[in-house]
């Protein structure tokens, strides 16, 4: 018997950001205007007609700031500067601007856990010394001794693992020559940790928000939302580090002790999930954090425009998640969980009624994302044997995708996402079906995960490929923006991008291109995003068909491995299939791996 109706929120904030379909923009890879090889703000300007187009409603930019690159931009050197790789101040008012001339918002990425180690306060904490305010904005310990009673701190403060391979903790040589403290770093040696006990590094946060929201920012990006406060004492744990709260390694389905999401009230907190071996980790999704953005809410509310927030928290079960987009928190969160299920309709159909009921539980809208610049791209991850697995990149000498499946999956996962309620996020390229590149020589990478686990982890490279704009062109028309003479973009494409262009989709019926904008156009026209999902007769996960009504629609997605009919009284309105227009309409079943909006006859 399918479940009759999955609850949306009791009442459906009606702020642009409820129901936006999202772009997300890595600029180092989507458009470069100055023929550097490298993309930039100006290169994102000459690309907004083709943004509109697509119908989005939104972008949201990877940072831009002044960065030494150490992590793609993550490591942020100045957070009031553009950096010169990108542009200047002045392209991004220029961009913003025309952005909101042609109805786009404009989300920027805020990264509050670490800073570079470039920025002028580590340079402070290292000139300064132990025992100095300059060091109490970042996590700076003396380490234990080796030999015990000498003093020596040569031993890390604790046990912790970067996220990014190799221990967390780095030591220092002091300014004299000695020996000197050890700072915590969760990501890369060069992202050191803020100390978020310090109001000092409140205050700053705070008026780097008022900085961009000042210049016209409609919202914020929060990276590693979850990890900003870390347990007192800061004590050992034997977890191995991942983004995923509590897990052990890349594969969700090793760290789920199988428990599902359970009701709470306000008394009882829920649960965070814990693998089997380890309790939480001490450093990802503390209490703590909450207080942090229910003072940014305040910040955001001073200012007009329905201001947002979206938070990247990689935290398990739905309702931990929930925490973070409660009414005077965060507006949204992404739903990794989504991401994560794979294409499988059992894994996805939990998803999808999970996160909408832990997101109804505090009246938020749920988001929908299927890649980003992190995660192997859907296309990719959808071809390979098991279509749930969630590898750390993809090397020539791992198994290869198939490409065809992988993008037909693809198509069919996206038109699930776009037709369910809420906010849907799309990764740069996806549009026009980008596989991972796959075979990137170990010379190019770039990815510090790559180094710091000695090539264990392939890393995100792959997913970050420039985009692919023109086939004809030198780099596929990359830096097409540009009149002269071009350098090679700063990661090589892979030839499969050529086809895959957007000229050679533009207009083309069936193409990867034309189905986004047709599927984000039927979502904006039947009102999808602000919707409820009802599961219908049909629905049967277990035999791999997910299908539910929203408002005057209806979603068949064929997971299974046998086609399924088209209920009787509707016609398929879109189909992910490949198939001309004329054909879906007399289309009377569901092929394997598709999936079709259906409306009444
Ligand atoms: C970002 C990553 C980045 C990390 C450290 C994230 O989760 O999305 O790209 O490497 O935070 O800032």
């Amino acid at each position: 018997m399918p479940n009759p109706s999955v609850p949306g929120p009791r009442s459906v904030p009606s702020a642009w950001w409820a129901d936006a379909v999202v772009y997300q923009i890595y600029p180092r890879s989507f458009a470069d205007g100055n023929g550097d090889g490298m993309g930039d703000l100006r290169g994102v300007l000459h690309r907004l007609p083709y943004l509109e187009e697509l119908g989005v409603d939104a972008i949201w930019l990877s940072p831009f700031y002044k960065s030494p690159q150490a992590d793609g931009g993550y490591d942020v050197a100045d957070y009031r500067q553009v950096d010169p790789l990108f542009g200047t101040l002045a392209d991004f008012d220029a961009m913003l601007q025309e952005a909101h001339r042609r109805g786009l918002k404009v989300i920027v990425d805020l990264v509050p856990n670490h800073t570079s180690d470039e920025h002028i306060w580590f340079q402070e904490a290292l000139a300064a010394g132990p025992g100095s305010p300059e060091r109490e904005r970042y996590i700076f310990r003396d380490g234990k001794d080796d030999v015990p009673g000498s003093g020596d701190g040569r031993l890390a403060p604790n046990n912790w693992k970067s996220i990014f391979g190799g221990p967390a903790w780095s030591r220092l040589t002091e300014v004299d020559g000695s020996p000197g403290q050890w700072y915590l770093h969760l990501f890369d040696t060069r992202q050191p940790d803020l100390n978020w006990e310090n109001p000092e590094v409140h205050e700053e946060m705070r008026s780097v928000l008022r900085f961009w929201l000042d210049r016209g920012a409609d919202g914020f990006r929060v990276d590693v939302a979850h990890g900003l406060v870390k347990e007192a004492g800061l004590p050992d744990w034997d977890g191995a580090a991942s983004m995923v709260e509590g897990t052990t390694g890349p594969h969700r389905e090793s760290h789920l002790p199988g428990d599902a999401p359970h009701a709470h009230t306000d008394a009882e907190e829920p649960h965070r999930a814990v693998s089997p071996m380890y309790p939480p980790s001490p450093f990802f999704d503390q209490d703590g954090v909450h207080a942090i953005y229910r003072d940014w809410n305040r910040v955001l509310a001073e200012y007009g425009g329905d201001r947002m927030m979206v938070a990247e928290a990689w935290v398990e079960p739905a309702e931990r998640l929930a925490r973070y987009v409660r009414p005077d928190e965060m507006q949204q969160a992404f739903n990794f969980d989504f991401l994560l299920a794979g294409w499988d309709a059992e894994r996805m159909a939990e998803a999808i009624s999970a996160s909408l009921a832990a997101a109804a539980s505090v009246g938020s809208p749920c988001t929908w994302v299927l890649s980003n610049h992190d995660t192997v791209r859907h296309s990719t991850r959808f071809g390979l044997k098991d279509p749930t697995t969630f590898p750390k990149g993809i090397g020539a000498g791992d198994e290869q995708p198939d490409a065809a499946l992988g993008l037909a999956r693809a198509r069919a996962a996206t038109l699930v996402a776009l037709a369910l309620p809420g906010s849907a996020y799309l990764y740069q390229g996806e549009e026009l079906g980008l596989p991972e590149h796959t075979t990137l020589p170990a010379s190019a990478r770039q990815d510090p995960t790559f180094f710091r686990t000695r090539g264990a982890e392939i890393g995100r490279d792959g997913c970050r490929v420039p985009l692919p704009w023109a086939e004809g062109e030198p780099g596929f028309g990359f830096s097409s923006g540009h009149s002269g003479q071009a350098s090679e973009p700063w990661l090589p494409q892979p030839d499969s991008f050529g086809p895959l262009a957007a000229d050679q989709q533009e207009g083309e019926e069936g193409s990867t291109l034309e189905l986004y904008r047709d599927a984000i156009a039927f979502r904006s026209a039947h009102h999808l995003g602000q919707g409820t999902v009802r599961w219908t007769e049909e629905h049967a996960p277990d035999s791999g068909l997910l299908a539910f009504r929203n408002g005057d629609a209806i979603v068949v997605s064929n997971l299974g491995f046998a086609s399924a009919p088209v209920p009787e009284g509707y016609s398929v309105a879109l189909s992910s299939g490949p198939g001309p227009a004329d054909d879906r309409a007399a289309m009377r079943e569901v092929p394997v791996d598709c999936t079709v909006y259906l409306l009444p006859d």
